[in-house]
C-alpha cells in the first residue's frame, strides 16, 4: 500500500511512521506540507519526496503520479477541501489527540485538545483514527486508544502520554489496512 503523509509541525508522527514501514508493510511514497515546517527535513532526510504546496490540484495530481492508495494526515493542520474528501473517499484517514465525537472540530489540535479534556474534569483521554470527510473531525472512527488521566496531569504531561499511544495505535491502524488493501 502506497501512503502519502501530510504533515505541518515537528514531523513526530511522520518519523515513527517512517520507522513503521516495513514491519507494517506500507510505503511512503510522498510527503505533503502546507507551510514551511521541520517535518519536511525529516521527509528529505530518508529520501522521501516532497511537496509544499497549498494549491489542491496541484497536491492532488501529485498523488496520483506517485501511485498514492491512502492519505494521511499526520498533524496536518489544514482543513480538506469536501471535493478532495469526495474525490479520496476512504482513503483518507487521520489521527486525532481526543476520543472523537468529543474535542473534535475547529480550534481543537495539538495541545489544546488536552486544555480543553482537562477544563472538563474528563477522567479518560486518548487519540481516534478516522476517515476524513467533509464534517471537520466527524469521519467514521477506524479505532481509539484510551488511556486515564492523573490527578498530577498538566496539558503538556497529557499530551505527552497521548501522543505515545498515537504513536502506536496509527502504524497498528495501516498495518491493517494495508493487510486489507493486498487482498
Ligand atoms: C499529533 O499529536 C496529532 O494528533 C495532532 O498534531 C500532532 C502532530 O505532531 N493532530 C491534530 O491535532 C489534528 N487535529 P507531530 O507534528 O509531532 O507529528
Amino acid at each position: 500500500m502506497n501512503i502519502a503523509v501530510f504533515a505541518s509541525g515537528t514531523g513526530s508522527t511522520l518519523q515513527t511512521l517512517i520507522e513503521q514501514q516495513e514491519v507494517q508493510g506500507y510505503h511512503i511514497q510522498l510527503m505533503v506540507a502546507n507551510r514551511d515546517c521541520p517535518a519536511i527535513a525529516r521527509a528529505k532526510g530518508k529520501h522521501i519526496p516532497t511537496l509544499l504546496s497549498t494549491d489542491w490540484d496541484v497536491i492532488d495530481t501529485a498523488l496520483h503520479t506517485h501511485n498514492v492508495n491512502l492519505i494521511v494526515l499526520a498533524g496536518f493542520l489544514a482543513i480538506i477541501p469536501s471535493w478532495i474528501c469526495e474525490k479520496w473517499d476512504k482513503r483518507i484517514i487521520n489521527i486525532h489527540p481526543s476520543l472523537l465525537p468529543k474535542y473534535g472540530g475547529k480550534g481543537m489540535y495539538g495541545i489544546h485538545v488536552q486544555e480543553a479534556v482537562l477544563q472538563a474534569n474528563e477522567t479518560e483521554a486518548g487519540c481516534t483514527v478516522h476517515y476524513v470527510s467533509a464534517d471537520v473531525d466527524g469521519g467514521e472512527i477506524i479505532a481509539q486508544s484510551r488511556i486515564e488521566i492523573l490527578p498530577e496531569d498538566t496539558p503538556h504531561t497529557l499530551s505527552q502520554r497521548v501522543q505515545v499511544q498515537e504513536k502506536k495505535l496509527l502504524p497498528r491502524i495501516l498495518g491493517e489496512l494495508s493487510k486489507q488493501h493486498s487482498k
